[in-house]
């Protein structure tokens, strides 16, 4: 069966589903019941990854990766919608299917560009093994709960989010899928001491595409020039991402992903948690970060 015809067929049968731990993380039923094979991926040493906690700009990063890799030609990232030039190696759809990323990804010629939100104690561990590169990308606390509440209010796999009081104490709590950001942001942060891990913030990228995109490049042993960076920076920016059907998820059936309770592409911007966030629940959380990130060096900016 196609992606499509199994997207289609999906839809049919879309509900909201609970999260199921693995090894102490809430992950979706379907990542849980595959989850000995997600583990046992094998990665080979070309891949590159990119892992992010949800809703920090992981699409974004993608399509940079991917017009870099492209020499910066949108028709040649026009050949697929995102999320089949790469797959999401833990994503399993919540009914039995042949189309499991794992599955699609073991067919793909190298060099293969793979995305994942897993934490990082939970990345199969051939990734280590192979030493692969791996990109990953932090957005701040508050962006990110914001996101993460409009894509659960749209995605109808996502269970409920209830109110935004209600959701921002299961965000807080790491009771949502993918577990805690703060574990997220921080497991990562350290993994990068003793292995090639480009760190990258949603923050840098927006305030300066073009040196982030340079960064991706150089990490990537690549050289742009200088109107080839312009290409990727005009053709990433959110306006013309939010235009792009292979960026911006319209291809998935509404019945999945309902952009007209919330677009894919929302509103890209940092400080947007402004508009959610009493001052209470904003100062609560700016307490509970500076205690859970102490020590660790990483600091974010929650407006430019
Ligand atoms: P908002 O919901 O705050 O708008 P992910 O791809 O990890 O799911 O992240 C989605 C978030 O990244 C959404 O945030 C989306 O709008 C934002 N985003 C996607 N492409 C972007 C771009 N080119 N520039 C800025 N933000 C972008």
């Amino acid at each position: 069966m196609s992606l499509e015809s199994e997207l289609e067929s999906l839809a049919l049968r879309c509900t909201r589903q609970k999260p199921v731990e693995v090894e102490g993380v809430p992950l979706f039923t379907g990542i849980a019941a595959n989850w000995d094979s997600i583990w046992h991926f094998k990665a080979r040493p070309d891949d590159l990854i990119i892992c992010t906690y949800p809703k920090a700009g992981t699409t974004w990063t993608q399509e940079i990766v991917d017009m870099i890799k492209q020499g910066g030609d949108p028709e040649k990232c026009a050949r697929a919608p995102i999320y089949k030039r790469m797959p999401f190696i833990e994503y399993c759809p919540p009914i039995p299917s042949s189309s499991s990323s794992f599955e699609i990804a073991k067919t793909m010629p190298s060099p293969r560009l793979l995305k994942t939100h897993l934490p990082v104690q939970l990345l199969p561990p051939s990734f280590w093994q192979q030493n692969c590169k791996i990109i990953y990308v932090a957005r701040n606390i508050k962006d990110c709960a914001v996101s993460y509440f409009h894509f659960h209010l749209m995605h109808q796999f996502f269970p409920e989010p209830g109110t935004w009081d209600q959701f921002l104490e299961d965000f807080i709590a790491g009771n949502l899928n993918w577990g805690s950001w703060f574990d997220h942001v921080r497991g990562w942060w350290l993994a990068k001491n003793h292995h090639p891990i480009l760190y990258l913030f949603y923050e840098d990228m927006k305030e300066n595409p073009t040196q982030e995109i340079c960064k991706i490049a150089q990490f990537l042993d690549l050289e742009l020039s200088e109107p080839v960076i312009n290409r990727i920076v005009q053709h990433t920016v959110f306006e013309n991402m939010k235009a792009n059907p292979h960026a911006n998820y319209t291809t998935i059936p509404s019945q999945i992903m309902d952009q007209t309770v919330s677009p894919f592409m929302r509103k890209g911007t940092v400080g947007d948690w402004k508009e959610h966030f009493t001052v209470a629940q904003s100062e609560r959380l700016d307490d509970i970060c500076a205690r859970e990130l102490e020590g660790s060096g990483l600091t974010f900016r929650t407006q430019l």
